[in-house]
């Protein structure tokens, strides 16, 4: 800043340049420290939905589709990942159309680590679907049965 921008600013009623807040850097240095940037949801719809097509096999709003359901996400950041880089094993009987619909690794090379916070804030913001017995139509067969 040189003097003029300084007076310019004194002038503004801004005072002389404050240094950042003290809550929001030690937030910033928190966050560097668990090693997990914190993600955008909508960037992460873009990568989930366009870019790696988990939608394929999770559906859309992470709720359907021949892949486990993602939504309520419970995992915590640090297991999906962790669990997206590595898939276990597919569980007996999980997969019923085959080998095909295997869950597949993303390495950090293919789905950085930033990307993959964006795809775990966006499955974190989705709503979880009603519940069968909360859908009036679903209830009405239910009850014709
Ligand atoms: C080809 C199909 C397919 C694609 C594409 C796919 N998945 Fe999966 N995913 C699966 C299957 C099948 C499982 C269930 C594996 C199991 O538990 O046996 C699964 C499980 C998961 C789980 C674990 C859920 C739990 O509660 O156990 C997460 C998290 C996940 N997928 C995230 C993703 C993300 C993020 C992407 C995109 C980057 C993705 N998946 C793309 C098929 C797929």
């Amino acid at each position: 800043m040189n003097f003029d921008q300084k007076k310019a600013s004194r002038a503004a009623g801004r005072g002389p340049g404050r240094p950042p807040h003290k809550a929001a850097l030690f937030l910033m240095a928190l966050s560097c420290l668990n090693g997990q940037p914190p993600g955008d949801a909508v960037r992460g719809k873009t990568i989930f939905v366009e870019k790696f097509k988990c939608y394929a096999c999770h559906g859309t709003s992470g709720q359907s589709g021949t892949g486990a359901k993602l939504v309520p996400m419970k995992m915590s950041q640090a297991a999906f990942m962790a669990f997206v880089r590595l898939p276990r094993e597919p569980r007996p009987g999980s997969s019923p159309a085959g080998q095909q619909d295997r869950m597949p690794a993303y390495s950090a090379k293919v789905l950085p680590d930033e990307q993959l916070a964006d795809v775990y804030a966006y499955l974190k913001s989705l709503p979880e679907g009603p519940a069968a017995k909360d859908i009036p139509l679903l209830r009405q067969i239910g009850a014709e049965k």
